[in-house]
């Protein structure tokens, strides 16, 4: 795989500020230029995104992007904690919004504010090809590879060049995934292993093997919503809007408010992105700390196999696929749903984040 070097440039557009709590967080909406020169299967529908491919069924892709995120930071912060960065990587048909969603009580479900009031930074992405990102016309270049390298890229850069003025590099950055976009961290750290620029990984609903529900159906994106995606290619998907297997099946475990913001704000992805996820059933030689952490009301991942009620059990067969990794934990939070974040009992999994982070960052 080959890996291209990132260019510097930061587009600032505004800054603006929340108060948390007790915590000042400031919060920049910008954008971060990533060179990406990888190889991606010519088969946008390869489920091991050419990993078990020979060269002649792959083709290079090498192109510029621009990174939408957004960055908030504590107001007042020792220099220890200042040096460490959480990437935030949302999932599939989601966007940054997914760490901090404007509804009714979003302090309760914004992890940016939460980690502000616990005095780290975060970053949030929109996914290549989704949100304010870049979106290549051709959806087959959107695929793990050059997903996985722009997340790599964005990180390296962010170890060597001031995020802001202001603002120093950082010495540690933590990459938290949710769901697809833990399988995206999960990749990064299959190509690049040792070399992965990631000092610790916190994979939140994913685990080694997905058992989608048939309720969560995948369209073409242009089919769902003419109005605003009808010039896309058909390789764009997204969901229909019965979004509930993302939720614990009990509904009084969330707000039905969410479920509207969410089907309001749901995003497009491409369908290799949907399709290449099966690549977390393979072994990475990542040697940071890993731990993944899933709801014990996950209908995507836990309810439908009963594997999660095990803990041990479960642990046994994901640690297998880290066999270098530095340590290895699984956190199974009882009641939360898929999306952990996005149900009433999300301060849980935020308290465990925030104890990882401590741990792996050595704060
Ligand atoms: C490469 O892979 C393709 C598709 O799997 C296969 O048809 C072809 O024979 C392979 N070529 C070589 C040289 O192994
Ligand atoms: C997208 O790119 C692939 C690979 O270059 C090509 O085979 C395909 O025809 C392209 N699709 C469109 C709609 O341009
Ligand atoms: C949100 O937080 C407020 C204040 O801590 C609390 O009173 C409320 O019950 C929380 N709501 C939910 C849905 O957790």
């Amino acid at each position: 795989m080959l890996l291209g070097t990132l260019s510097v440039l930061f587009h600032v557009l505004c800054i603006y500020v929340h108060v948390v709590s007790a915590a000042t967080c400031s919060c920049s909406p910008l954008f971060v230029p990533v060179h990406v020169d990888v190889l991606v299967p010519k088969d946008p529908m390869d489920v091991f995104a050419g990993l078990k491919s020979n060269l002649s069924s792959l083709r290079r892709v090498d192109d510029t992007y621009d990174i939408y995120g957004v960055f908030c930071r504590p107001d007042t912060m020792p220099p220890k904690k200042a040096g460490v960065l959480q990437l935030l990587v949302h999932g599939l048909t989601y966007t940054s919004q997914y760490w901090s969603p404007p509804v009714e009580e979003f302090r309760n479900y914004s992890y940016a504010a939460f980690s502000c009031d616990h005095g780290l930074s975060t970053l949030a992405i929109d996914w290549l090809g989704v949100g304010l990102s870049s979106r290549p016309i051709n959806a087959s270049d959107v695929q793990f590879p050059t997903g996985a390298a722009a997340l790599s890229q964005i990180a390296r850069h962010l170890k060597k060049s001031s995020i802001l003025p202001g603002v120093s590099p950082f010495r540690k950055i933590i990459g938290i995934g949710h769901s697809v976009g833990s399988s995206l961290l999960n990749f990064g750290a299959i190509v690049e292993g040792a070399r992965f620029p990631f000092d610790g990984l916190i994979l939140t609903g994913s685990l080694s093997v997905m058992v989608p529900p048939p309720s969560i159906v995948r369209l073409s994106a242009r089919d769902v919503d003419p109005l605003r995606w009808g010039a896309l290619d058909p390789g764009y998907i997204t969901t229909t809007s019965d979004r509930t297997a993302f939720y614990p099946a009990n509904p009084n475990a969330f707000s039905p408010r969410m479920l509207i913001f969410d089907d309001f704000t749901k995003d497009v992805g491409s369908v290799s992105t949907f399709q290449q996820a099966p690549t977390t059933t393979l072994t990475t030689r990542y040697t940071g700390p890993v731990s993944k952490v899933v709801g014990s009301e996950d209908q995507i991942l836990c309810v439908q196999t009963g594997r999660c009620a095990d803990i041990a059990a479960l642990t046994a067969t994901e640690q297998g696929l880290w066999p270098a990794a530095q340590s290895f934990e699984v956190v199974v939070a009882q009641g939360s749903g898929h999306d952990l974040n996005l149900d009433f009992l999300a301060q849980g999994p935020f308290n465990t984040f925030i104890r990882l982070v401590y741990q792996f960052a050595g704060l």
